[in-house]
């Protein structure tokens, strides 16, 4: 999704915004462009394609020199990646220059009385419709004028604008979509996302809907709707510096599969203490845990996945019913929502627009809500009644890996708790099961350490033309994940299927030599997992098989067999899916592709 950056202090601005940019370029962009404010004119640069096209064309920003100035990315919504529909967007004059993420849904309306008003529209944008309305309700007080705007408009909105009249004053507003302001030693600074400044501070502030800010070189003021000053709390981000680099990784998608052992080790060890599973967190008595009747899970993509492990993993080990639904369906679906249930949504960047309707619709039917993020201080966050944080770091590239690990790391241990709290799990099995938890993050390294191994393997397959992958119980769940992994970034077809449901119709797609993924990690499903791997050699599949160490047997059967090593099986999921990860990688590398920006995604989707 758009990126938004702005700086005003005592440095050159430009060479920051291309900077904070290029840290935003993992949520995916098609155009890019700056605005700087020299003093005494705003001059802006845009241009469809890479960042690298506006660096060159503006000789690394030496071309617009200034101390303030807004940046973007913009992920075409409304009309095509051209230079007309690339952001900044400005006013007729060229005195007010606006970066936006978001919708303005209303936009066609407002567009059309802008017009009838004597606006003469360069682009075909929603953004554009915000210049000129800032134009068109100028009172002299820029915050007055910003909150005409608000009101007029309707939809999402981050907004980092300058006045050509207000010199070293930037403004930000948002309503639905992420936006912060950071606080820093030689300038301040506004961002989509924190890593754009995290080389620059790390002191932030969390503007919230409806809320406007004031920007200067030492000041930073905020403002409610009704233009009242308010108090915004400064946060202090946790995160390394260095996790926002590739640390000499081709990609940040190889770097940050490498890193899974330690984000697994850091979302597990806070909440394993001294032979228990701690949720503080959660501020809920076992009592009170006992009394949930009913678990909902709501996300997309990837967490939607880790979701539907969480529902095998709860009910198996819990036995409480676990309901799992893509957001997008559960916020229209008109979910039958008890009072003793819990929604948890899951979400790396804790933005995802769909995800957090799921949670407002669950919290207005007075159902609590909890969170699984990554992304600190982001909205789900803000809005859920309990967030348990996955400790993975900042993730760059589009496709998740570590964040997932972390998601289904974090639900195994609340599975335990709620065993736990329901007499389920003897003492017996809680040592063993923190046992394996502990294990898993040396597993997950050899795994890793065999990457070689998988690359030759994946080599085979960048030709491709279809890819299977079949599972049952957990297994599907990996399955899912993994056909996900691969179509995402290699863009190959790629098919999950519940192995039992092959005979159903999807088995007439089996020809000769197609690739079928086969999981067999699960003991009490091996023999019917053997007979689905069967019935499709016999129509010429070749298989490649992923299970636990020991079974060998299965090479009678399979053509190809990845070993994980032996975990409990509810712990499965978290070594299956390493390997294929890797599969996935190596087959989009293999073909030459940015692994790390798969055409038509965004990291953050932001909007529905
Ligand atoms: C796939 C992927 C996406 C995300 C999905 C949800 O690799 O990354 O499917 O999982 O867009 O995003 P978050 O977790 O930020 O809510």
């Amino acid at each position: 999704m758009c990126g938004i950056v702005g700086y005003v202090g005592s440095s050159e601005a430009a060479p920051i915004l291309l900077d904070g940019l290029s840290k935003l370029e993992y949520r995916g962009y098609d155009s890019a462009g700056i605005a700087v404010f020299d003093g005494e004119n705003i001059k802006i640069e845009k241009t469809p394609g890479r960042l690298n096209a506006l660096v060159e064309m503006t000789h690394d920003g030496k071309l617009l020199p200034g101390h303030m100035g807004i940046g973007h990315t913009r992920w075409a919504t409304h009309g095509k990646a051209t230079v007309e529909n690339a952001h900044p967007h400005y006013n007729p004059s060229m005195t007010i220059a606006v970066v936006h993420n978001g919708i303005i849904e209303n936009y066609m309306e407002l567009r059309a009385k802008m017009e009838r008003k004597g606006f003469a529209f360069r682009s075909e944008t929603d953004t554009e419709v915000v210049a000129m309305m800032l134009d068109y309700y100028n009172t002299g007080d820029p915050v007055e004028t910003i909150i005409k705007v608000m009101h007029r408009v309707e939809g999402s909105y981050a907004l980092g604008i300058m006045f050509k009249e207000l010199p070293g004053k930037m403004f930000a507003a948002r309503k639905n979509s992420p936006l912060i302001v950071g606080k820093g030693t030689d300038g301040n600074y506004i961002a989509s996302d924190v890593p754009a400044i995290l080389k620059y501070t790390r002191d932030v502030y969390y503007i919230k809907d409806e809320e406007i800010a004031e920007i200067t070189e030492d000041g930073i003021s905020f403002f409610n709707i009704d233009a009242e000053e308010i108090e915004e709390e400064l946060h202090t981000i946790e995160w390394d510096t260095n996790s926002a680099d590739k640390g000499g990784y081709e990609f940040y998608m190889m770097k940050e599969m490498m890193e899974q052992p330690e984000v697994i080790r850091n979302t597990l060890n806070p909440h394993i203490v001294k032979g228990d599973i701690v949720f503080d967190e959660l501020k809920i008595s076992d009592e009170d845990l006992r009394g949930i009747s009913r678990i909902h899970i709501a996300a997309c993509g990837s967490a939607y996945h880790a979701g539907i492990t969480g529902k095998y993993v709860i009910e198996g080990m819990a036995r409480i019913p676990v309901e799992v639904d893509l957001a997008s369906e559960f916020r229209y679906r008109n979910p039958i929502l008890d009072k003793n249930a819990v929604l948890i949504c899951v979400s790396q960047s804790g933005e995802t627009a769909d995800t957090l309707e799921a949670m407002r619709v669950a919290s207005r039917a007075g159902v609590p809500t909890w969170s699984i993020v990554n992304a600190q201080g982001s909205t789900m966050t803000r809005e859920s009644d309990v967030t348990i944080y996955t400790n993975a770091g900042p993730e760059i590239s589009v496709a998740t890996t570590k964040a997932y690990s972390a998601q289904i790391a974090v639900f195994y241990l609340l599975a335990m708790k709620f065993a736990d709290a329901k007499g389920l799990l003897s003492a017996e099995d809680k040592k063993s099961y923190i046992d394996d938890l502990k294990r898993l993050p040396e597993q997950v390294e050899m795994l890793l350490n065999n990457k070689e191994r998988i690359q030759k393997f994946a080599n085979r397959y960048v030709s491709a033309r279809d890819v299977f992958f079949i599972g049952r119980g957990l297994d599907y769940a990996i399955a899912l994940e993994a056909s996900l992994k691969l179509k995402e970034i290699s863009y190959l077809h790629a098919e999950a299927y519940a192995a039992g449901e092959l005979k159903h119709g999807t088995i007439s797609l089996i020809e000769n030599n197609t690739l079928v993924t086969a999981l067999v990690t699960q003991d009490e499903l091996y023999d019917k997992m053997i007979s689905n791997v069967v019935e499709v050699k016999s129509r010429g599949a070749f298989v490649m098989a992923v299970t636990s160490v020991g079974h060998t047997d299965i090479e009678e059967h399979a053509d190809y067999v990845l070993y994980v090593p032996e975990t409990n099986k509810y712990f499965t999921n978290s070594l299956a899916i390493i390997p294929l990860q890797l599969f996935a990688y190596y087959v989009s590398a293999g073909k030459g592709y940015d692994v790390d920006h798969p055409r038509n995604l965004a990291k953050s989707v932001t909007v529905e």
